[in-house]
């Protein structure tokens, strides 16, 4: 498979798709939501998924392409190269503050990650790596991430998870928030996912994420050494809904050893 064939292929998509959400900043967005009041969708989300499958169909055919808004292929399993696309990550933000969300997407070969691509569309930061080939922020090299103590960290996560909350017992992140630098909440597991692959943050954090959320990041913080799993420590299958971790190495180990496995699951 050629892969930077196909990744200059995504990565030319993910820019025009920037433009055509760019341009949208003046128009008047519809504004639906979907499985409760706060799950929002707009005609943009829609219309940059359908832009990426008619891109894809007609170029690589016989690639499969998982949607988070359902205009691809019911994928039950990740045989052969799948695309997982979120075509807009922090709808909330986009409607909301017209900032700090981005096109996620992913590339997987038989459930292997490839290529991650991750797009901050309001700030011009282009994120991309191929697997073996390195990672980038535009066209800067990004180096591999080192190891830091939880003193020393940023640790993103949402304060809903510190609520009492049916997903994880709260009170095993309140010590890892006391200890740490200090918390950040962005509302965009994409950008979460690559701030920790650029050192803004050393961790993210999250109970409930979706294939789209995290496949393009995984592969970008991979490449970088740093890892993936989620609260158990287990792998992630890119195909059901699941809890997160991302950390730099050392770090991962820490607040898996230290805080998370104190939990009985
Ligand atoms: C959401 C964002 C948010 C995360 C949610 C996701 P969406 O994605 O990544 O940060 O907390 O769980 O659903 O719906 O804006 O694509
Ligand atoms: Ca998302
Ligand atoms: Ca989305």
């Amino acid at each position: 498979m050629d892969w930077e064939y196909i990744d200059l292929h995504a990565k030319q998509w993910v820019m025009e798709a920037g433009d055509k959400i760019r341009n949208s900043f003046d128009k008047t967005l519809n504004i639906q939501t979907k499985s409760n009041p706060n799950d929002l969708v707009t005609n943009l989300d829609k219309e940059i998924e359908q832009f990426f499958i008619n891109k894809i169909r007609n170029t690589f055919p016989y690639h499969k392409i998982l949607g988070e808004e359902g205009y691809g292929d019911a994928v039950s399993n990740l045989d052969g190269v799948v695309w997982i696309i979120d075509p807009i990550d922090g709808t909330m933000n986009f409607i909301h503050q017209q900032r700090n969300f981005a096109i996620s997407l992913g590339v997987y070969e038989n459930g292997i990650g490839k290529i991650g691509i991750i797009y901050d569309v309001a700030h011009g930061e282009l994120y991309h790596a191929i697997s073996g080939k390195g990672a980038f922020m535009n066209d800067i090299e990004l180096p591999p991430l080192n190891k830091v103590t939880v003193k020393e960290s940023i640790i993103a996560l949402n304060a809903t998870w510190l609520l009492e909350n049916h997903r994880i017992d709260h009170n095993l992140l309140i010590p890892l928030v006391k200890e740490a630098r200090g918390t950040r909440s962005y509302g965009t597991a994409a950008l979460e996912m690559v701030f920790v692959a650029t050192g803004r943050v050393d961790a993210y954090i999250s109970m409930r994420l979706s294939p789209w959320d995290v496949a393009g990041g995984t592969v970008i913080i991979e490449e970088l050494g740093g890892v993936v799993t989620n609260i158990r420590g287990n792998k992630l299958d890119f195909l059901s809904k699941d809890s997160l971790l991302v950390a730099k190495p050392g770090l991962h180990q820490t607040i898996m050893n230290d805080y998370l496995k104190q939990g009985k699951w």
